[in-house]
């Protein structure tokens, strides 16, 4: 190994140490946790209104050149003052771009006209990036980050909490295809993810509970500290109390960091991330993307797989009806009557005719002991989905 590579096992080792031993890697600079890949080595901080030191933080993170700010329609009005008052701050000079809210830009055409921007406005090389907003602009922005002059430096400043632990960790980023989600993208690690967690006082509750599944699948698959933390101080949580949400938003961040850094592209342990997303995803596909959240058709994506893995008994009772103890207690749906099993069904084999293979299905053999099964009978899941219903 050269310096480097050796430099980056440690930290890998240590991460995945610390989370074994149940103790987030962070320290008193707001550092929930460092990503170390083979292509880039980058912090994700967390804390309750550091936004303003995100100027300073680019600055040690050694990000040059001019900011180019892109946000959307609901967030860049709320928090364009501040963001560019960080940035202006340190020294950099900063333009902002508003593209509007909501999954119909995390388009080409979108894209598009991000690039006309950058053109007009003579970006180059040397400038960066920043993202502030949710998925889909840290989706949309970190493609044309990857993309554009064969690509610029990219910083995210997720506002939604599933930007928080997921979207902004892990550099793939992308937009949609009419004939599918994300189909087009690029993976481009960012240089800093900086999650102020008092953002999320403005982000409506029930986007708010929809980042709540992915917090809950991290603490079921990988942290039963998150796990305890979440099952006791749910409260608190959702009554946005600093310390708690900012410990909950730190320990998921630090999971999803940990796994991407042992599997960048997608090759091998980040299919544990997967746990839920099956029939999350068949429940997206099946009733056409406007009835659910992505949250809460993982949510109840994560009650079928526990019932799956209790069916194959892998997984005790008293497990499984934890796992939907704690979806409903943080205000997530663990039941919808209009399942069309046989639909959902057929959507979850999709997967298998697109890549000629069966399902990988992640399930739990406990709290923090996840399975990947590819030999889950039929019937076993139409059961799981039917039992949805009720
Ligand atoms: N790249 C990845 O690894 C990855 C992982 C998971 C999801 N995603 C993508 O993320 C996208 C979903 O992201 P999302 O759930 O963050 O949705 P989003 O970006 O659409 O945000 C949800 C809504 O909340 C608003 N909003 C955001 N922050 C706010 C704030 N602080 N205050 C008030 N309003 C706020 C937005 O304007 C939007 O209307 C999807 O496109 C999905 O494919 C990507
Ligand atoms: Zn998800």
């Amino acid at each position: 190994l050269g310096p480097e590579e050796a430099a980056a096992e440690v930290a890998r080792a240590w991460q995945m140490l610390s989370l074994r031993l149940g103790v987030t890697v962070a320290s008193g600079n707001d550092l929930a946790c460092e990503v170390v890949t083979a292509s880039a080595r980058y912090p994700v901080f967390v804390g309750w209104e550091i936004l303003p030191s995100l100027g300073e933080r680019l600055r040690v993170q050694g990000v040059s050149g001019r900011a180019f700010v892109i946000s959307d329609s609901t967030v860049g009005p709320l928090y364009r003052k501040q963001v560019g008052e960080a940035v202006t701050g340190a020294g950099y000079e900063a333009v902002m771009l508003i593209v509007p809210a909501g999954e119909e830009s995390k388009t080409l055409k979108v894209a598009g006209w991000v690039y006309d921007w950058l053109v007009e406005r003579r970006a180059e090389r040397g400038d960066f990036i920043v993202a502030l907003g949710g998925g889909v602009v840290s989706d949309l922005a970190g493609f044309v980050a990857a993309t554009f002059a064969r690509g610029l430096a990219f910083v995210v400043c997720p506002t939604t909490l599933l930007a928080m632990v997921d979207a902004s960790i892990g550099g793939k980023t992308g937009v949609d295809h009419p004939k599918g989600k994300n189909l087009i993208g690029a993976f481009h690690q960012p240089r800093l993810v900086l999650a102020d967690a008092a953002m999320l006082r403005t982000l409506p509750a029930r986007e708010f509970r929809s980042g709540l599944a992915e917090v809950a699948k991290h603490a079921f698959i990988l942290d039963a500290d998150l796990l305890d933390l979440l099952e006791k101080r749910e409260d608190a949580l959702l009554a946005l109390e600093p310390e708690t949400t900012v410990e909950a938003v730190r320990r998921s961040a630090a999971i999803k960091c940990a796994v991407v850094s042992e599997d960048e592209r997608e090759q091998g342990r980040r299919v544990v991330l997967n746990f839920g997303h099956t029939i999350g995803h068949a429940l997206e596909t099946a009733t056409g993307y406007n009835m659910l959240l992505h949250g809460e058709a993982v949510s109840l994506g994560m009650v079928a797989a526990a019932r799956i893995s209790e069916a194959l008994g892998l997984l005790a009772a008293e497990h499984a009806s934890r796992v939907g103890a704690l979806l409903s207690r943080l205000g997530l749906p663990v039941s919808l009557k209009q399942v069309e099993v046989e639909r959902v069904l057929a959507a979850t084999e999709l997967d298998k005719k697109v890549r000629g293979r069966a399902v990988r299905w992640v399930l739990l053999e406990g709290f923090g002991r996840t399975v990947v099964r590819d030999d889950v009978p039929e019937d076993v899941v139409r059961q799981a989905l039917a039992s949805l219903k009720s």
